[in-house]
């Protein structure tokens, strides 16, 4: 099995990293902005899981076209196919960036910035490797989304930029999902609701989370490894959840 997870470095990606060692990944792709300076680096190297050559940094910044080309470049000379792609991508505030609590809180280039980061690398991930992707083997090609980019389940508002660019997302890979289908019958696209998860991204935001609901990065992980595990190509296109429920969009 040949896996790629973008967004490997740190949080629920480098959990994810390290599921896919365990479950006998062959080839591992994993990216960051800056792969040397990532937690992974230095915890996949100690690891005996990540000998024999079996694990690949890559720099990729979703922000940065560029260097998407040049991550999937290398990934194509390398394998001929991948089975899991999972991408992890994703912010909610930093530095002046804040979660939006009302409409005076909007601001155009934080929306723009928050969409690009959250939105738009899985599918241009996809462009870029679509000959990896393509034929008839079994592939899941997925992306972290939030129960929080569910239009139909919005009642509590705010987060406008958050909530917006992951329902873009979902939307993205929703089309994503019918045109992978028509190149590979085997194909499975998904994005996937980890739960609340104790990571960088919701320190911030943690005070109101039930007691034992909120995850260790692990956790998470393995609950959403095996929900793709028992996905195939009836399921493509939906949101779901690390329970392996469906969230309507
Ligand atoms: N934690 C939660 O409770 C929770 C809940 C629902 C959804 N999620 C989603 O889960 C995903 C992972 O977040 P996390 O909780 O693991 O938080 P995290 O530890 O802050 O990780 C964020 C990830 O996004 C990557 N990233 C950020 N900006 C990027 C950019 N411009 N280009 C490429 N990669 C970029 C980071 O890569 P670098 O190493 O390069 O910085 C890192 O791998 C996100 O999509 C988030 O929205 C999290």
């Amino acid at each position: 099995m040949n896996v790629l997870i973008q967004g490997g470095g740190r949080g629920i990606g480098m959990a994810l990293a390290e599921r896919a060692l365990a479950a006998g990944a062959n080839r591992l792709f994993v990216t960051a902005r800056d792969p040397q300076a990532a937690p992974a680096h230095s915890k996949l190297a100690h690891s005996k899981l990540a000998s024999d050559d079996r694990v690949t940094f890559l720099p990729l910044d979703v922000t940065d076209e560029a260097s998407i080309t040049a991550a999937c470049a290398q990934i194509a000379d390398s394998v001929p196919q991948l089975d899991r792609v999972i991408c992890t991508a994703g912010m909610l505030q930093q530095g002046d960036i804040r979660p939006e609590k009302r409409v005076a809180d909007l601001r155009q280039d934080n929306l723009l910035h928050l969409y690009q980061v959250n939105a738009l690398g899985p599918v241009l991930l996809a462009r870029e490797l679509w000959p990896l992707l393509k034929g008839d083997h079994k592939l899941h090609f997925a992306a972290i989304s939030a129960r929080v980019g569910s239009i139909s389940d919005n009642r509590l508002g705010g987060w406008y930029a958050y909530r917006a660019s992951k329902a873009a997302l979902n939307q993205l890979m929703r089309t994503l999902s019918i045109e992978l289908a028509r190149v590979n019958p085997n194909g499975c696209v998904a994005t996937l609701h980890p739960g609340t998860v104790d990571t960088n991204l919701s320190k911030p935001f943690q005070g109101g989370v039930p007691a034992g609901k909120l995850f260790t990065a692990d956790h998470a992980a393995d609950c959403l490894w095996q929900v793709l595990d028992r996905l195939g190509p009836e399921d493509t296109g939906l949101l779901h959840a690390y329970d392996g429920s469906v969230i309507p969009y």
